[in-house]
């Protein structure tokens, strides 16, 4: 079984890529809604909720762990590479694709602020960025839209498009989606941005790394099994799940 976790909703964007390549195997996805967003919280926390859900998707049979956070990944993927006794899979934002793909010289990321405030992301420009200019955008209120299920709404829009206007200024033709959860606004991001943007998403890249790990380590398919369990209450957590997804899914509460 693969085990998949995020602070809420947005890992949701994960788990449909490694469903869409592992299609036979049994997949278990943690929304940690309880927490939800992880963006804003001081790492140490960061660090303690992923550890817990880390180890209780392990203590359910996870062969395999997915960060499906880039905040979580960021504050605690050597944490639990360290602590949890199976492979962990994290994921960063996909700036080295991004810097390929400009043509301006002009970047943005989309990401939380603890990603972006963290060291591995000044270590990704420092290693990538050569002599683009990257502009960082902390957008905690794309998070709540996607966390209620509002992926097209006014509000949304308006949102977005507030985020657009001034990279549009600033010439930016690449954005990067830094975040879980903002594949799901894609499609306004791109209305914003206009056809000529080119739009960054890791899902698929992690998705891929999954596939190598669950060969590598010889965990074959399952029973198709899809499940979410989340920490918080299901009743409010069921209709968002099933309007970001496309459709319901068979969802728990636990305790973490
Ligand atoms: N989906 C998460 C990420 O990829 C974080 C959203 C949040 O909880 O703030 O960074």
């Amino acid at each position: 079984m693969i085990g998949i976790f995020d602070s809420g909703l947005g890992g949701l964007s994960v788990l449909r890529a490694i469903h869409g390549m592992l299609p036979g195997h049994d997949l278990l996805y943690l929304a940690d809604s309880a927490y939800c967003p992880y963006g804003p919280r001081a790492r140490a926390e960061v660090q303690a909720r992923s550890l817990a859900c880390g180890r209780w998707l392990v203590s359910r049979g996870a062969a395999v762990v997915v960060i499906a956070c880039n905040t979580a990944t960021s504050a605690a993927a050597d944490l639990l590479r360290a602590e949890l006794p199976v492979p962990v899979v994290g994921m960063e934002p996909g700036l080295k694709p991004a810097i390929a793909a400009t043509r301006s010289g002009r970047v943005a990321v989309l990401a939380t602020s603890g990603t972006l405030q963290g060291e591995r992301f000044a270590s990704l420009v420092e290693r990538f960025a050569g002599g683009a200019q990257i502009s960082t955008v902390a957008c905690p209120d794309l998070v709540a839209y996607v966390e209620a299920g509002d992926l097209a709404g006014p509000q949304a829009r308006a949102a977005v498009g507030g985020y657009m206007a001034p990279l549009r200024a600033q010439g930016v033709d690449t954005i990067v989606l830094g975040c879980t959860h903002f594949p799901f606004l894609r499609h306004l991001i791109a209305d914003s941005a206009g056809p000529e943007t080119v739009i960054i998403d890791t899902g698929h890249a992690v998705a891929a790394q999954v596939a190598r790990v669950v060969s590598s380590i010889g965990d074959g398919p399952g029973r198709r099994d899809l499940r979410c369990v989340t920490t918080g209450d299901p009743a409010e957590v069921a209709g968002p799940l099933a309007r970001v997804w496309g459709r319901p899914l068979p969802l728990a509460h636990i305790d973490v």
